[in-house]
C-alpha cells in the first residue's frame, strides 16, 4: 500500500458476529473483495435446533481474533494499511455484538483509524449496492428490498445510505423462523429451511390447502405463526410416529408453496406503494432486491420473479454467499458511510434493539 494513499481509498476491514456466523472481510475502496471468511456455527447449534445466544457469544470469541488475522494475512494487508474498520454492532444477539465490535474497536483505536459502528440490517440493504453484483457499478438508489431470513423479515425502500422506509415486516415469526419451525415438525434437520426445499422437490403442493395469512390485506405486512399452526395441526392428524416421505413431502410442498404466495402478493402491494413514492425510475426497469437466507429459495425466486415482471421490476437477488449473514456486506456499507463521513464514536454501545428508522443517515 502507498504510504501517501488518502485514507478513503484505502482497504477496509468488515467484521460480522450479530448471529452464528463468525465472519470477516476486507474489501478495496472501490468494493473489491481482496478476502473474506465465514465460520459457520452450525454443527455447534444443531443438536438444540436452534441458535444458542451462549454457545454463539463462546464461538465467536474462540473464532474471530484469528478469521480477522488470517483475512489481513491473505489480503496481504497490516491494519496499518486500512481506510477504516467496521464491525456489527446491532441488531443482534448481545454476546457476539459484544466481541465483534470490541474486537473492531480495538484495532480501529490502536491502528489510529475510522470506525464504523454497523447496523446489521443496514448491511444487508447495502449488499447490491456493491459494484459489479446487480450491475456494473452497483444498484441505484432508490429500489426496494426484501429481506427475508432466519431474524428478520421486512420490507423496505432504500432511498439512499441510512435512509431507509420501512413498508412492512412480520407482525411474529420471521420467513426463515417459519421455514426452521415447520422443517422440525417434519422431522428434519437444523436449520431447515434447505432441506425442506430439497424434501418440497418431490411433493405434491396442491394436496394440502394451507392458509395463506395476510393474503390481500391492505398494506405490507406479514404473518407466518398461523401458517405454522395449521402445518402443526396436519402433521398431528397423522399420529406422532415419523411421517411416510411421500406425505411429508406434500407437506413440505404445500407449506412452501403457501410461503411463495404470500411473499408474492406483500411484495406487489410494497411495489405499488414504492412506485408511488419515488415516482418513475430514472432509466430502465425499477428494481427489486431479495436477500437473507430464504432468498435462496428456488420456488420463492421463480414467484418473486413472476411478481416483479407483471410490475415493471427487475429482481435482482445477490448470490447466497452474499445473502446470508457475512463481513463482506459489513465491509461495504461501512465503505459507503466512511465515503460520505459518516463514522462513529469508539464509545458505540452495541445495540441488541435497532431499527434502521433510528439510523444516522447522510443528508
Ligand atoms: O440470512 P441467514 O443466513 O441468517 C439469518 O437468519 O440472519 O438466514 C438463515 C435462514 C434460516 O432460517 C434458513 O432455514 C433459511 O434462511 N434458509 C432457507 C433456505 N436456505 C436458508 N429457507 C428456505 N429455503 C432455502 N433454500
Ligand atoms: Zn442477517
Amino acid at each position: 500500500m502507498p504510504p501517501d494513499m488518502p485514507l478513503g481509498l484505502r482497504p477496509v476491514l468488515g467484521i460480522e458476529s450479530s448471529c452464528d456466523e463468525t465472519a470477516a472481510a476486507v474489501l478495496d475502496g472501490n468494493g473489491r473483495v481482496l478476502a473474506a471468511l465465514v465460520a459457520s456455527q452450525e454443527a455447534e447449534h444443531a443438536p438444540f435446533g436452534g441458535v444458542v445466544p451462549e454457545i454463539a457469544a463462546r464461538a465467536h470469541l474462540a473464532l474471530l481474533p484469528d478469521l480477522v488475522r488470517r483475512v489481513m494475512a491473505s489480503a496481504g494487508l497490516g491494519y496499518g494499511d486500512l481506510g477504516g474498520v467496521a464491525a456489527t454492532t446491532g441488531p443482534g444477539l448481545i454476546g457476539g455484538l459484544v466481541v465483534g465490535s470490541l474486537l473492531g474497536r480495538g484495532i480501529a483505536l490502536a491502528a489510529g483509524l475510522p470506525f464504523v459502528a454497523m447496523n446489521h440490517l443496514e448491511a444487508h440493504a447495502l449488499t447490491a449496492r456493491l459494484p459489479g453484483l446487480v450491475s456494473a457499478e452497483g444498484a441505484p438508489f432508490p429500489y426496494l428490498l426484501l429481506l427475508i431470513s432466519g431474524g428478520h423479515c421486512q420490507l423496505l425502500a432504500v432511498e439512499g445510505v441510512g435512509r431507509y422506509v420501512r413498508l412492512g415486516g412480520t407482525v411474529d415469526d420471521a420467513a426463515g423462523e417459519a421455514f426452521d419451525k415447520v422443517a422440525k415438525l417434519l422431522g428434519l434437520g437444523w436449520p431447515g429451511g434447505p432441506l425442506l426445499e430439497r424434501l418440497a422437490a418431490s411433493g405434491d403442493p396442491a394436496r394440502f390447502a394451507f392458509p395463506r395469512p395476510m393474503l390481500g390485506r391492505a398494506g405490507c405486512d406479514f404473518s407466518f405463526s398461523g401458517l405454522k399452526t395449521a402445518v402443526a395441526q396436519t402433521v398431528a392428524r397423522f399420529g406422532t410416529g415419523a411421517l411416510p416421505v411421500a406425505l411429508a413431502a406434500d407437506i413440505a410442498a404445500g407449506f412452501q408453496r403457501a410461503v411463495a404466495e404470500v411473499l408474492a402478493d406483500r411484495v406487489s402491494h410494497a411495489m405499488a406503494l414504492f412506485a408511488r413514492r419515488e415516482g418513475a425510475p430514472v432509466a430502465g426497469a425499477r428494481l427489486l432486491v431479495v436477500a437473507g437466507g430464504v432468498a435462496a429459495n428456488g420456488a420463492i425466486r421463480a414467484a418473486l420473479a413472476a411478481v416483479a415482471g407483471t410490475h415493471g421490476f427487475r429482481l435482482a437477488a445477490p448470490p447466497p454467499a452474499l445473502c446470508t449473514d457475512n463481513a463482506v456486506m459489513v465491509a461495504w456499507a461501512g465503505i459507503e458511510r466512511l465515503r460520505l463521513g459518516l463514522t462513529d464514536r469508539l464509545d458505540a454501545p452495541p445495540r441488541p434493539r435497532w431499527p434502521l428508522a433510528e439510523l444516522a443517515g447522510a443528508a
